[in-house]
């Protein structure tokens, strides 16, 4: 029942945008034809679309569709157009069973289809397909083609299926078109496995609205480390990922990098996974370097859950000097991700995992490295992070120690979001909304870079 009414509100939000992008006419449809997602509910069939949402595919002519079906259906296809009423184009894709590691080793299909050869800059209508269900109608838009354009984006971690406070203010923006693209840093449902991955499909279903119409960019956490993470590798499909969990795609002006941090916590999964993820980003970041690369698309941004720093009071690995994402081997500086960021020339590092929000001065092995005193931001000569844990879970907020060190600029506890919009090649906007300040903007900077590249030949001339 809860869902049903979930879907109906959700579905009027959707209709509200539609009244302020489009005509009433097409209004007064969507309501009709995406009323139709309630009359195909799974009459006992287990065969009905559910936990429907999308991520950029391998091309920015590309959007990978995903969804499940609690049993198999031979069918798994996408019906996708520029127009509502006339969905022309057919997409078909596969299934695979996906079964749960809890002790009920319930199953279910996971479909996926990619769309391919889309125009750019434009908006496309879909609904899935699984046999005699089908969903309701979504629409995304595709990302503009080049490097002149800028993408806006949502950014966030650690949102549960229990307390998920950020999330009906996030469908608002993006139901106002205010983003591109979606990015959940790590920390998912708390957890997708948990009570045999119940609460991952119900996680699944809160986000459907957002993250079928907006591409839902992931990187993973800790909480889903259950069963080697795989209800993680199972529910979310990245570009270019195949499981690997690392990835990287390419967005306007910048070049996104999506690593795992948990390599490092879990080795028992595997330690050769953090070397091999470790070599693949340091190529992955000296091709996004080539002359040719970095002058079209200057700004490299990574994001990975487990923050290199923070001045939370929790005793997490990052409040500690030496974090293991930092510093990599202790001592040794073996795998230090801070060093290949610096040589590197990573313009910002996002992270997660604190429940709250934290804003770094640009640093660099514990020290500092403002551009200036007056404009910290402009030409720094350090990595910039900034660590965005708050859109809310059941295991509510986190705080800060009393006198945090140097590096730490600004801090809030408050559950909340944080905004970015990449302006062009030198400006990068970002602005951290407070949910619990009814949506204020409670911080906000901009990070100027008149020229990109790594930071030891910056500070070399200095
Ligand atoms: C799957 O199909 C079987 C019949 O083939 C049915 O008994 C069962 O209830 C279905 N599962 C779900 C979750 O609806
Ligand atoms: C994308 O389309 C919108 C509206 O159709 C237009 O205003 C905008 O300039 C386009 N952007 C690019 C980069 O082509
Ligand atoms: C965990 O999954 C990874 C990726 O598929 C695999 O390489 C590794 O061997 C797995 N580890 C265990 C212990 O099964
Ligand atoms: C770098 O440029 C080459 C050649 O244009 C292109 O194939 C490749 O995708 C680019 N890589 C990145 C990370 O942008
Ligand atoms: C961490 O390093 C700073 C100086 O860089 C020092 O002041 C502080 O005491 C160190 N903290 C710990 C826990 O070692
Ligand atoms: C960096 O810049 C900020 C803002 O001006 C300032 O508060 C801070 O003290 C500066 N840090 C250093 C080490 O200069
Ligand atoms: C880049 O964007 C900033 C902020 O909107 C603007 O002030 C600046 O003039 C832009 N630069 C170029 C080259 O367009
Ligand atoms: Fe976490």
């Amino acid at each position: 029942m809860l869902q049903c009414h979930d879907q109906l509100s959700r579905n009027s939000l959707k209709s509200f945008t539609m009244y302020s992008q489009q005509t009433i006419v097409l209004t007064l449809a969507f309501v009709l034809i995406s009323g139709g997602t309630l009359k195909t509910a799974d009459h006992g069939t287990g065969k009905a679309p559910q936990h429907i949402h999308i991520s950029y595919g391998d091309l920015p002519s590309q959007m990978i569709i995903t969804w499940s079906t609690p049993n198999k259906t031979d069918l798994s296809s996408v019906h996708y157009g520029r127009e509502l009423l006339h969905l022309v184009n057919v997409e078909e894709g596969s299934s695979h069973i996906f079964v749960d590691g809890g002790t009920e080793k319930r199953s279910q299909y996971i479909h996926r289809v990619d769309l391919k050869g889309l125009t750019g800059n434009t908006t496309y209508y879909y609904k899935v397909r699984s046999e005699e269900s089908e969903s309701g109608a979504f629409y995304f838009r595709t990302m503009p083609e080049g490097q002149d354009w800028s993408p806006r984006l949502a950014v966030f971690g650690d949102m549960g299926a229990t307390n998920a406070q950020s999330l009906p203010r996030l469908e608002l923006d993006a139901a106002k078109g205010m983003y591109d693209a979606v990015i959940h840093v790590g920390d998912f449902a708390y957890d997708l496995s948990k009570d045999n991955g119940k609460i991952g499909d119900q996680f699944m279903q809160e986000i459907q609205s957002l993250a079928a119409s907006v591409p839902y960019m992931t990187c993973v956490g800790n909480h889903e480390n259950s069963y080697n993470f795989s209800n993680y590798r199972a529910r979310f499909n990245m570009p270019n990922d195949n499981g690997k969990m690392y990835y990287s795609f390419n967005m306007g002006p910048v070049h996104f990098v999506s690593i795992s941090t948990e390599f490092l916590y879990f080795p028992d999964y595997g330690f050769t996974q953090i070397y091999e993820q470790y070599d693949w980003l340091k190529k992955d970041l000296m091709e996004a370097n080539q002359p040719e690369n970095r002058s079209k698309r200057p700004w490299i941004v990574t994001f990975g859950h487990r923050p290199m720093y923070c001045s939370n009071n929790d005793n997490d690995d990052c409040t500690s000097n030496e974090s293991l994402v930092r510093v990599g081997v202790p001592l040794l500086r073996i795998l230090s991700l801070e060093d290949l960021y610096y040589q590197q020339g990573v313009d910002l590092s996002i992270w997660a995992h604190e429940h709250s929000y934290e804003r770094l001065w640009p640093v660099y092995n514990l020290k500092v490295r403002n551009g200036s005193y007056e404009s910290p931001y402009t030409n720094p000569g350090g990595i910039t992070h900034i660590i965005t844990g708050s859109a809310g879970c059941s295991e509510r907020h986190e705080y800060f120690q009393k006198n945090p060190p140097p590096w730490s600029a600004y801090h809030s506890s408050d559950y909340g979001y944080t905004r970015m919009t990449f302006a062009n090649k030198t400006h990068l906007y970002v602005e951290q909304v407070s949910d619990d300040k009814n949506g204020e903007i409670i911080d906000s900077f901009t990070l100027i870079k008149e020229q990109h590249g790594p930071y030891g030949d910056l500070n070399n001339r200095v």
